[in-house]
């Protein structure tokens, strides 16, 4: 592995005040003061009231769904995510998708490609009636549409919608300082603003947030439920010992409560945004510049290939963004993330391949990890690839977990490659083969 863009998800480099904080651990079964340095940073910086730690992000989604949803329930959001849906799923849930059709739409320059359709959304209402409907699941820089943000006049207008229909809404805040990002930058009135005020606002047209703070509070491990109901806040607490670990530590060990409680103040420090996603762009401006089709406008978290539009001559059966991902890595040890009818995954109910709109793969950037140098290597490699479609091959499945099958799924390429058929590594290609 050269450059690894899987993901964003706990690969940051944590800096050295988060370090200095690790030596500071208090490993107190109960009660680690570690735990009550999260609690003021969480509630300076997200503003809600009560909250309860979790190993991951998806560890507040289990509680979240659990809580509050019941068999037959409809769950509306702005896109799917994978962990977050099959959550949904596992509590007897359907999630209906209500986020604005552009951002299905890889070539759509809508400045706010995460917000909700408030069309959508007051016909669901009336379909289904207030009844079967736990909240509205709101994520911030919609990671699946390609790291695209809400704008503040949407948020604030689906939660007061919701609010008047007594629905709560809970933000999936991961990556909620990379939209409080785009909001400064795009959005009226807002340029003067810090970010920490801006991110302050989100959160208070909200009920409460999970959160993986993975992503942007730069640690390696941990996530939240945050939330402002008392009620709520104590039946998550009773169900956090269950699968994670006490109320006061959520699964985590002190030193990364400790770790996490500093990351948040970092993570809206106006330089290190800048740098981040300026890094995103960088990349996102030189493939542009070649013509590869990618999704626009550029993100917050990675550059998100349209594979698709590079690859026409793959049908979908043969996940043409796994196999750019494959090629990709075989060209030049660069690793990508498959985000197209891999994971998107089968529906529960026919077990029939759900093939999305979007079919890509994201270039994740790590935050404070590489160098414009590093998104240079990667920049020519895809090019590269551009220029010779014809390298690359269909994939069949030859592998397929239960569950979210793109973390675990194995592959075997559909046609024959000849030695030289993939520049760099033909005798890696030659193992796949065999
Ligand atoms: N919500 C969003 C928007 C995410 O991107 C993720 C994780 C989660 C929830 C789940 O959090 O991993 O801490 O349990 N995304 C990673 C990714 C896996 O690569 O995009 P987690």
């Amino acid at each position: 592995m050269y450059i690894d863009l899987l993901t964003d998800s706990g690969t940051s480099a944590m800096s050295d005040r988060q370090w200095a904080g690790m030596m500071l651990g208090d490993e107190a079964y109960a009660g680690s003061r570690n735990y009550y340095n999260l609690e003021a940073a969480v509630h300076e910086h997200y503003g809600y009231k009560h909250l309860i730690p979790t190993h991951q992000g998806r560890g507040a989604e289990h509680l979240l769904s659990q809580l509050c949803i019941k068999p037959g329930d409809s769950v509306p959001g702005n896109m799917y995510f994978t962990t977050t849906r099959h959550h949904q799923e596992a509590a007897g849930g359907a999630f209906v998708d209500v986020i604005i059709d552009e951002a299905h739409d890889p070539a759509s320059e809508h400045p706010f490609k995460g917000n909700v359709d408030l069309d959508k959304m007051r016909r669901l209402i009336e379909e289904v009636g207030t009844v079967r409907f736990p909240y509205l699941s709101l994520e911030t820089n919609v990671n699946m549409a390609g790291g695209q943000p809400s704008s503040m006049e949407n948020i604030r207008d689906v939660c007061a919608l919701c609010h008047e229909h007594g629905i709560p809404v809970y933000l999936d805040a991961t990556r909620a300082i990379e939209n409080a990002w785009f909001i400064k930058q795009r959005e009226p009135g807002f340029a003067d603003r810090s970010i920490k005020s801006i991110l302050l606002e989100i959160c208070s047209h909200t009920d409460g947030c999970t959160m993986s703070a993975k992503k942007d509070s730069l640690v390696n491990i941990g996530g939240f439920l945050a939330v402002n109901d008392d009620g709520l806040a104590e039946r998550a607490r009773n169900l956090v010992v269950v699968y994670e670990g006490l109320h006061t530590y959520g699964g985590l060990a002190g030193r990364d409560m400790e770790a996490m409680a500093i990351g948040i103040a970092e993570s809206v420090q106006e330089d290190h945004i800048r740098a981040r996603i300026g890094q995103v762009e960088y990349l996102g401006e030189q493939l542009l510049e070649a013509g590869v089709p990618i999704v626009r406008p550029i993100g917050g978290h990675g550059i998100f290939v349209d594979a698709a539009r590079f690859l026409p001559h793959i049908p979908r059966a043969h996940f043409p963004a796994q196999s750019l991902a494959a090629a990709l890595y075989v060209d030049s040890g660069v690793r990508s993330m498959e985000r197209g009818g891999v994971s998107a995954g089968r529906d529960p109910k026919t077990g029939e391949n759900f093939f999305p709109s979007l079919e890509l793969i994201r270039l994740t950037i790590p935050r404070r990890v590489y160098t414009q140098a590093h998104m240079d290597v990667v920049a020519e490699s895809v090019i590269e690839l551009y220029q010779h479609p014809d390298r690359v091959n269909g994939l069949e499945m030859i592998y397929e977990s239960e569950h979210l099958r793109f973390f675990q799924a194995r592959f075997r390429s559909v046609a024959p490659v000849t030695v030289g058929d993939v520049s760099g590594a033909p005798t890696a290609v030659k193992q796949t083969q065999s």
